[in-house]
């Protein structure tokens, strides 16, 4: 069967404008800027810190803002990022979405999957969302949920009589999938290409601002999800393979922190073989000679049914996300 994952070349990338300080272009306002929206935040700021290109492009945000509920949470970002930034280019806001939604050309929705209906519910958000792209980081939420809610809320916002099919149109979200390596410019971004038509501006919009933090790659809707936990979710699945490795080189002897180095960085290796075209089998056989010490080692990882256990863990993050947008509460602070 045809592969239903596109990678997109980063082809633009060296077309989009430094950040000098300039604030003629583009707003994007974060409606929750936590750990996933600063992580892109970060990545955007230091990409346009090192790009020297000086073409004309529309697309990306030239001016960030950046919005909480907490002060805490204000000054956890402003903890995040340079002072350059925070003096030019980034504002934080504290409650101030509607404010935020009104200066801002683009919108990120990204807070958590269960607070975007009374987010999206606050007074003024929904009318001053109407014809601004929306890009939805929120796992386990379709675009056409978003856009049915803001439907809703924006008939029993006004008196007037509506064609709602006409509503519905003129609201426009696409769902976007990245990964927390956003922060360092590498992150796995999933962008949804659904059959119904976007307006080409949202999806070049979306592409531009995640080419900006890292690889972009489209899908369709039906494989989402299996994209959302291959994408969103295995940094943490990754970070884990890491812990049990380093714990075994320090019950062997070496410090935490060179056993944490060294096998980030041979995970980073592996990965840039397996990116070059490096099959996983030749990979492994390259390594594992046979008799020899490597092959004990796999052996050890089979009697445990390792890959049988990814493959659960695969199946068990993605039938989870269905339920994330119907108020299973997923925070980090019981919010
Ligand atoms: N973390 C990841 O690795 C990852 C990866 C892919 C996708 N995602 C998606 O990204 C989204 C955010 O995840 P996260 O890990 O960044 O969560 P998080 O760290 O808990 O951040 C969520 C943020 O949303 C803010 N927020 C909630 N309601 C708000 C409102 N009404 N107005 C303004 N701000 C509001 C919270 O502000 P307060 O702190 O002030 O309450 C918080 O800063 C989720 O939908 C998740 O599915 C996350």
């Amino acid at each position: 069967m045809a592969p239903t994952v596109t990678p997109q070349i980063q082809s633009s990338l060296s077309q989009i404008p430094g950040n000098s300080g300039q604030q003629s272009g583009r707003t994007l306002a974060i409606l929750g800027c936590g750990a996933m929206g600063t992580a892109i935040l970060s990545g955007i700021i230091s990409f346009q810190d090192s790009s020297s290109g000086t073409q004309e492009i529309d697309l990306l945000p030239t001016r960030f803002i950046a919005c909480v509920r907490r002060l805490e949470s204000a000054d956890a970002i402003r903890s995040k990022l340079p002072c350059e930034a925070l003096d030019s280019t980034v504002s934080v806001y504290v409650n101030n979405n509607c404010a935020a939604v009104r200066e801002a050309d683009v919108i990120l929705l990204a807070c958590q999957p269960h607070l975007y209906k009374p987010l999206l519910q606050e007074s003024g958000i929904c009318a001053a969302l109407k014809g601004k792209p929306v890009i939805s980081v929120l796992a386990g939420v379709a675009s056409s949920e978003i856009k049915r809610h803001l439907v809703q809320i924006f008939d029993k916002e006004s008196t007037d009589i509506h064609d709602l099919d006409a509503v519905f149109d003129a609201f426009s979200v696409i769902r976007a999938m990245p990964n927390i390596a956003s922060a360092v410019q590498a992150s796995s971004t999933v962008l949804e290409i659904d059959s119904q038509p976007l307006t080409g501006d949202i999806i070049a919009t979306a592409r531009a601002i995640f080419s900006c933090v890292g690889t972009v790659f489209t899908t369709t809707p039906e494989q989402f999800g299996i994209c959302t936990t291959l994408n969103g979710s295995t940094p943490a699945f990754f970070a884990m393979v890491i812990d049990g490795l380093v714990d075994g080189a320090v019950a062997l002897g070496l410090s935490h922190t060179e056993a944490t180095q060294m096998a980030a960085t041979t995970m980073r290796g592996t990965a840039d073989l397996i990116m070059s075209g490096k099959s996983t089998l030749d990979l492994r056989y390259e390594v594992a000679c046979p008799g020899g010490a490597t092959i004990q080692g796999l052996q050890v990882l089979e009697e445990a049914r390792t890959r049988a256990v990814w493959m659960r863990a695969m199946a068990a993050a993605t039938s989870e996300q269905s339920s994330l947008g119907e108020g299973l509460k997923v925070s980090r602070r019981g919010a």
